[in-house]
């Protein structure tokens, strides 16, 4: 039989499963909740509209006012406990749909229509959390206290030259967070997983021979040795990671890159938010959206499709991954894994996230982590491509 998840834990012992679970009160939800998260795409919340959303195991009601700017809170009414989200906006302000009530931004109560006495001044306040728009996607800050300096994101100044297009998307993947994260720091995976596609031809022709991780100001980077060249993923610290693959066209041998910044959003403990920015030098093309990938994601591993169903999927590469890590169960079993050499950057991955969550549960705080500067990680991958800088 199976090892149970926690079969290593005892009261104050760190154990490596501890980074699965990230709700309220957890010690790998209070490290997540130290950062800004980015929760939603911008422009898929129309100004006074409201959506349900569940981010670290809580349920929120996110809403744009009607001067534009978002705002999150509990979603739940605290008079008869029903969920704000299908109320109305008003202003910055939501009304709940079963009697009426109506909060301000801050989740004060500011209206009861049918009490002859409002007792607003009683009623406790929703939770409710700063947000920020930046890059196409809304942040929130859902931990403690005054929210931190917003991190620059790298790679992204690109983004802002003629020619360039940054975009954004965020996409439901049906297991555990950590899976991603593991999965980024998993590069063998590219050519097997993503074996037909362009990421993996042009990018990542061979397997790797060598695969090892260092640690780094920012986290850590992954680093294997493929033919004459090593590639570089970096793992920025919690839940990020930037790579930048230089790339030559195929029709005129010119260079150019390929930028993606990526966030692992635990949506609950079983399903997360994959987010990606890509950075690109082309002008945006409308995509066709293709049916919800957690639906293919499903079907696939259960065998009721088939690739070729999806081999014209627009987000092909995202399904590719995500067969891969939901097909390890909702949150695999690391008890009965066989490791490999080729596993070094999951393993330094697991021993970053346990040593971190060692130091929080010990009072000592969390390491400051920073932000890889997109210019030395840039010099190092020209020159291993032969670019001139
Ligand atoms: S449940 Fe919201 S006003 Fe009654
Ligand atoms: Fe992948």
């Amino acid at each position: 039989m199976a090892r149970s998840l926690d079969s290593k834990a005892r009261p104050g012992r760190i154990v490596e499963q501890d980074f699965v679970h990230t709700g309220p009160g957890t010690l790998a939800g209070r490290y997540l909740r130290l950062y800004w998260q980015p929760i939603y795409v911008s422009e898929k919340l129309a100004q006074g509209s409201i959506v349900p959303i569940r981010i670290l195991g809580e349920d929120l009601a996110l809403y744009r006012g009607e001067s534009g700017e978002a705002h999150v809170m509990t979603n739940e009414c605290p008079h008869r406990l029903s969920v704000l989200n299908t109320g109305w906006i008003e202003g910055e302000t939501v009304r709940c749909r079963y009697h009426g009530w109506r909060f301000d931004q801050a989740g004060r109560c500011v209206e009861q229509p049918a009490e002859a006495k409002p007792f607003c001044h009683k009623v406790p306040k929703l939770a409710s959390y700063p947000t920020r728009e930046a890059h196409g996607l809304i942040f929130a800050y859902l931990g403690e206290g005054d929210a931190p300096a917003f991190r620059p994101l790298p790679g992204l100044e690109d983004g802002a030259r003629e020619g360039w297009t940054v975009s954004p998307s965020a996409e439901m993947i049906p297991c555990n967070w950590f899976q991603s994260a593991e999965n980024i720091m998993d590069d063998v995976h590219v050519n097997f997983s993503h074996r037909d596609h362009l990421v993996n031809t042009a990018a990542r022709p061979f397997v790797p021979t060598r695969t090892w991780a260092e640690e780094t100001p920012f986290g850590m980077t992954q680093f294997q040795r493929r033919g004459e060249k090593t590639d570089q993923i970096h793992f920025i610290m919690p839940n990020q990671c930037y790579l930048a693959h230089p790339l030559r066209s195929a029709r005129d041998d010119k260079p150019f890159w390929f930028k993606a910044l990526f966030w692992y959003v635990p949506i609950d403990d079983e399903s997360h938010l994959h987010v990606l920015i890509m950075v690109y030098h082309t002008r945006r093309k409308e995509r066709p959206e293709g049916t919800p990938i957690h639906q293919e994601i499903q079907a696939i591993v259960s065998g009721r499709k088939g690739w070729q169903d999806v081999a014209r999927h627009p987000n092909l590469i995202r399904i590719q991954d995500g067969v891969a890590i939901c097909g390890q169960g909702k949150i695999v079993d690391r008890s009965r894994e066989r490791l490999g050499t080729s596993d070094a950057a999951v393993i330094q991955l697991r021993k970053l996230w346990t040593r971190e969550l060692k130091s929080l549960a010990a009072g000592k705080g969390v390491t400051p982590f920073g932000t890889p500067d997109p210019r030395a990680l840039r010099k190092e991958e020209l020159d291993a491509m032969g670019f001139n800088a």
